[in-house]
């Protein structure tokens, strides 16, 4: 995961949390770590989403503007990169890009857009309370 925050501003620690270095390659441990998640956390569901080259950006346009969710937004990275755009209480945003093994939970009523990264390729794990929660409420 790599962050970028402008100069002289450090992201809040709870604006997210933030898991590295899960088991990606091994399917039957990622399978029992992503079980463990769901059960300590309240988690019900999980399903896994592709992005390539070849999704229609108007599939993609829906998350680019600032929004939010009614639950959780929990996406663990199994291939290619994403970009999270986090705004914090003051109104400062802060950039995360996920790769691999990476996980990130921005939590219900967080400010937040994502797109993926120019090689417009990626494959992740979603987890939700109720994936109903899932449908962006934009700011205006
Ligand atoms: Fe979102």
């Amino acid at each position: 995961m790599r962050v970028y925050e402008e100069v002289g501003q450090k992201f809040p620690k709870d604006m997210l949390t933030i898991l590295e270095g899960l088991p990606v390659d091994d399917e039957a441990a990622l399978e029992a770590r992503i079980e463990e998640f769901k059960a300590e956390h309240g988690y019900l569901v999980h399903d896994i989403v592709s992005i390539s080259p070849e999704t229609p950006n108007e599939a993609l346009s829906k998350f680019d503007k600032a929004h939010t969710h009614s639950e959780d937004e929990v996406r663990l990275f199994l291939e290619g990169e994403g970009i999270f755009d986090l705004r914090d209480d003051d109104g400062v945003w802060f950039r995360f890009v996920l790769e691999k093994g990476d996980m990130i939970v921005v939590p219900a009523g967080r400010v937040h857009r994502f797109e993926p990264t120019f090689k417009k390729s990626l494959k992740c794990v979603r987890i939700f309370k109720d994936s109903s929660g899932w449908v962006p409420q934009y700011l205006d």
